[in-house]
């Protein structure tokens, strides 16, 4: 049945919620699942802001038949072309054959190359548009925001002048679905959204700081009252603190003064070594310790937790000569998406040839402002009583970098 919302009196949302994909860009587990936005502007002209991911379909047509309740549709904005908001164009142009395209020339051109002739029975009317273009539905006067590499190069925001909505692609997104509420101020955001909003962004976004960076700097220009994103709940109140949140992230500055331990280990001994350190900081005042085992976390989740805190505890063991395929693989994820501006501390094992510190060291040396603090615990097989002082060492010089 139906599922739409009145967001202003001539704004509904006609997205969907998705809680059976299990990978996001089959990748990425979310099970909290994620939400596929989508608006319908009512005015003299109709407009639809973006569609929605192919396994929503059904629901989504039949929530922008009940939006628009009968009047054609004459604008399909789309501000961003990833098949998780574009792969519906095809089948939508087919019910709504008038409606015109307007996108970027990087869009158009994205759309002939995921749905080459699948637009319609004829080439759709495409009005390409670029920064600071306008488009009026009556009332409503419509501004175009290019973004590119938010988060892929053809993405642009839509302002609603009118109502100083801003129509924001990815950015100020989130994994997890909606359940009734669609605004952000009618969920705990803070504890309950805001560890998928950052793995979010720091997953998909994550690597665009600079662009990121860019894109806020033009819509500090903008009078925005609200933000309607292409995931997650829609801003209506306390707007500044997500968009401060935004800012940090894409600076690749610490959210938190604060200590993770992220380990792989084969048999336990590395953990074992890990989790003293744990306590031996804790002993050191050192609070809101977190420590992950990264051959059962998802990398996702990792990486969002090396962004978040100020100091990184990296403990491997050595695998294949090399580095344990579980935090190599972080390493690898870290270095893409352009990891910075943190303390690390490392501990490696090897029960006849450790590689993993050298190796590890070699790899944060390839990352921008990365400071390597205390002296490596090696470890052979099980920790020694000696190396209790070592860890002793390395936990001192963690708790006072985390005063300065
Ligand atoms: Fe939600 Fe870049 O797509």
């Amino acid at each position: 049945m139906k599922n739409i919302q009145t967001i202003t009196k001539d704004l509904v949302y006609v997205g969907v919620s998705d809680r059976r994909t299990a990978l996001f860009e089959n990748v990425y587990p979310i099970p909290r699942g994620v939400s596929y936005n989508s608006y319908v502007l009512l005015d003299e002209k109709t407009a639809l802001l973006d569609t929605a991911d192919a396994t929503v379909g059904e629901q989504f047509f039949e929530n922008v038949e009940a939006a628009l309740a009968g009047r054609p549709l004459d604008y399909l904005i789309v501000n961003h072309m990833e098949p998780d908001h574009a792969a519906l164009i095809a089948p939508l142009l087919l019910r709504y054959p008038q409606a015109t395209v307007v996108c970027t020339a990087k869009a158009a051109q994205m759309m002939q190359q995921f749905l080459g002739a699948r637009t319609s029975s004829s080439a759709p009317e495409i009005k390409t548009v670029k920064e600071g273009d306008t488009l009026s539905l009556g009332r409503h006067q419509l501004t175009f925001v290019m973004a590119p590499m938010v988060h892929w190069p053809e993405v642009m925001m839509t302002y609603d002048q009118t109502d100083k909505v801003l129509f924001s692609a990815d950015a100020f997104g989130t994994f997890g679905a909606l359940s009734g509420n669609i605004f952000a101020d009618e969920v705990n955001f803070e504890t309950e959204w805001l560890d998928d909003a950052r793995r979010y962004f720091i997953n998909i976004v994550g690597k665009y700081g600079q662009p990121v960076q860019t894109v806020l700097k033009k819509a500090a220009t903008l009078d925005i009252q609200m933000i309607c994103p292409l995931h997650g709940p829609v801003w209506r109140e306390n707007i500044g603190w997500f968009v401060g949140k935004h800012d940090m992230w894409s600076r690749y500055e610490p959210e938190d003064k604060g200590v993770v331990i992220i380990y792989g280990s084969i048999y336990g001994h590395t953990e074992s070594a890990a989790l003293r350190l744990g306590t031996l900081l804790a002993q050191r005042g050192v609070k809101h310790i977190k420590a992950y085992d990264a051959s059962r976390t998802h990398a996702s989740e990792l990486v969002a937790e090396c962004f978040r805190a100020s100091h990184v505890v990296l403990a491997s063991s050595t695998y294949n000569n090399g580095i344990f395929t579980p935090m190599e693989n972080l390493l690898a994820d870290l270095k893409a998406h352009t990891w910075q501006k943190r303390t690390v501390a490392l501990i490696e094992n090897g029960s006849w040839a450790a590689q993993s510190g050298k190796l590890m060291r070699a790899e944060l040396e390839q990352m921008k402002d990365i400071t390597i603090i205390g002296e490596t615990v090696s470890l052979k097989s099980a920790a020694t009583a000696a190396q209790e002082e070592q860890l002793a060492d390395l936990a001192d010089a963690i708790a006072n970098s985390c005063k300065l």
